[in-house]
């Protein structure tokens, strides 16, 4: 991967707010793939890359996505949030040929999802906890992710659930998946639920 080719993709379609948010989920990643022994350098390209479809219109993602997906669901394909992880999974792997561990990590960097790898872990993660982040909550789940992933994802996906009920909206399944997948696998978390 070339990341001089990247910067410039990034630096010409993404906002200056974006971008920043993307270094800092970038250095966050290649943070957290040290601690669990993970391949920093590409957990730093995946974090450069995981929102690099964000800023399209909702247009442009599904014609994105048209090109390597025919069955996404309905909620998935009619929400920008939700939409531009797909987009950018795809994206990236056109523009800049990269593995299945990035290419799943993109994907899955927004909902999350049942059985996630632990690359796929560092990349929501670090997009839920880069320094820029600022929400009631966020510290807790910033030091429990470098001690216990799952625990900090539990977390998170938790969070992200009661947040989007709150507002109203649909929780994506995922998301649901993701966290009941953790509480039933993870010893060290279901002992910690029963708390
Ligand atoms: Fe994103
Ligand atoms: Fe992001």
């Amino acid at each position: 991967m070339n990341f001089d080719k990247i910067l410039d993709y990034l630096k010409e379609n993404l906002s200056e707010e974006r971008f920043k948010h993307t270094i800092g989920v970038a250095e966050t990643a290649k943070e957290l793939a040290k601690v669990y022994n993970c391949d920093c350098e590409k957990a730093y390209f995946a974090g450069l890359l995981h929102d690099i479809a964000k800023e399209k219109s909702l247009e442009e993602m599904q014609d994105i996505v048209s090109r390597h997906f025919s069955d996404l669901d309905e909620m998935t394909l009619t929400s920008k949030a939700l939409l531009h992880s797909v987009a950018g999974a795809c994206l990236s792997k056109e523009l800049f040929d990269i593995d299945n561990d990035i290419f799943d990590a993109i994907l899955y960097h927004t909902t999350g999802k049942a059985d996630m790898s632990l690359f796929t872990k560092i990349i929501y993660m670090a997009d839920y906890i880069e320094p820029m982040r600022d929400f009631l909550g966020v510290e807790e789940v910033r030091k429990l992710a470098f001690k216990d992933i799952d625990l900090a994802i539990i977390k998170s996906c938790g969070n992200v659930i009661i947040h989007t009920v709150n507002k109203g909206q649909a929780v994506h399944p995922n998301t649901v998946d993701a966290r009941n997948y953790l509480l039933m696998n993870n010893r060290g978390a279901a002992e910690n639920g029963k708390k």
